[in-house]
């Protein structure tokens, strides 16, 4: 107990992670994910993607060095950064990953110059402004400049092979990916026309992975949509592979987050009212960089020491929690109303696998990026990975 007490993390790859897969499969049939391993690189949770047969979306030398080593081949790794290092460029090549996104003529240079063998595909702008995390502004060419990028490609000498968007993380307005799914089908055509050979199309990521009450996923209705759109556009026949790069989706529910109290303050007001002050273990520099960068705004529970007789105080509190660095903008919340915590309780966060730790650096010399870990194992993933279950639960 007391090892569980200082660490921050419970990895729950159980009940709430195993049934993602198949969910997916079940809800879109034809498109085969591509994990964003940049979302969350825990292994418990690369592991189980692979043994599922899952692709993988790498963004770097780092990501494809680290998928590579766990013995994915390199036809299920898409190297999926418009903008990519001459460094990582040159790992690509020598370890033969062959599928990569541009999104700029300056790229295509890049490419032509570095590895013409890669198999292109143009990322085009397709970002709902009501995403949480928008990416249009920094990436995807608008439809309109898709002829220019073609005709460089051209020639340059070098295969465009496919389109990609992506509609932002945690996408809300449905016609987003209808309407991106419209565009592509658009500059699939210009390519076409263009003498490409055109086999791929990358829906990209924006879907969450959280249940409703009855432990449904609600993307239901997104797949819904996205199926009809594809159905329209890119009818099987056409025999276009389709893939997707969800990270959200996989990594959000599959991890819980625990804190504990590990010190406090009261502060009286001049008209007598108290604000308490808690100091928990993990903050804006660790796992709630999310707050900063991904705009969370993580839901919380308490979770009472075991260690402790039951409390008696029933009073509640407006409550600062303070992150455990020495910089003051480290407060992950500030006058939340609370009950009484004392050194010792926990907070406990749930759906917090996703853009979390992954973003944590170790600031201060705290190990933010190396919590305490618990691993729950479910039956029904580990009967998944041990039946080799690939075919059958993700390609379509
Ligand atoms: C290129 C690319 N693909 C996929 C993802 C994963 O997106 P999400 O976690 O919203 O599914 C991201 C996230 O930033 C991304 O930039």
């Amino acid at each position: 107990m007391e090892g569980i007490a200082n660490s921050r993390w419970l990895l729950t790859l159980c009940v709430p992670f195993s049934p993602l897969p198949q969910a997916w499969r079940a809800a879109m049939p034809r498109v085969v994910p591509f994990y964003a391993v940049k979302c969350n690189p825990e292994p418990g949770i690369l592991k189980l993607l692979n043994a599922l047969g899952a692709g993988f979306d790498c963004a770097c030398k780092g990501e494809l060095d680290m998928m590579l080593r766990m013995g994915v081949s390199p036809n299920r790794i898409i190297f999926a950064h418009p903008c990519k290092r001459a460094s990582d460029i040159r790992y690509a090549r020598e370890h033969n990953v062959q599928y990569t996104t541009f999104d700029t003529v300056s790229e295509l240079h890049k490419i032509a110059q570095m590895n013409p063998d890669f198999k292109c595909v143009l990322r085009i702008r397709a970002d709902d402004p009501d995403a949480r995390v928008p990416l249009g502004l920094k990436y995807g060419a608008e439809v309109s400049e898709a002829d220019v990028l073609l005709r460089t490609a051209k020639e340059l000498g070098l295969q465009v092979v496919g389109v990609s968007f992506h509609v932002g993380s945690a996408c809300q307005n449905l016609s987003t990916f209808s309407g991106a799914i419209v565009n592509a089908r658009k500059v699939f055509d210009e390519a076409g026309a263009l003498g490409f050979n055109m086999e791929l199309l990358d829906i990209g990521g924006g879907f969450t992975g959280h249940f409703d009450e009855m432990g449904n996923v609600m993307f239901g209705v997104i797949a819904n949509t996205i199926n009809a759109a594809l159905a329209t556009n890119f009818p099987p026949e056409m025999g276009v592979r389709v893939i997707a790069e969800p990270g959200r989706y996989f990594a959000e529910t599959s991890s819980t987050l625990l804190t504990p109290v590990y010190g406090q303050r009261d502060r009286v007001a001049a008209d007598g009212s108290v604000k308490k002050d808690y100091w928990l273990t993990d903050g804006l520099y660790g796992s709630f960089n999310c707050i900063l960068y991904d705009g969370q705004n993580p839901g919380y529970k308490v979770v009472r020491s075991p260690l402790m007789a039951d409390s008696t105080d029933s009073r509640t509190f407006l409550s600062t929690l303070w992150g455990p660095t020495c910089d003051s903008a480290d407060c992950v919340y500030k006058d939340v109303t609370l009950p009484v915590l004392r050194n010792g309780d926990w907070l406990m966060w749930n759906n917090a696998g996703a853009y979390t730790v992954a973003g944590a650096c170790d600031f201060n010399g705290i190990e933010f990026t190396t919590p305490g870990k618990l691993y729950v194992w479910s039956d029904s993933a580990v009967d998944a990975a041990e039946e080799g279950a690939d075919e059958q639960v993700m390609n379509a």
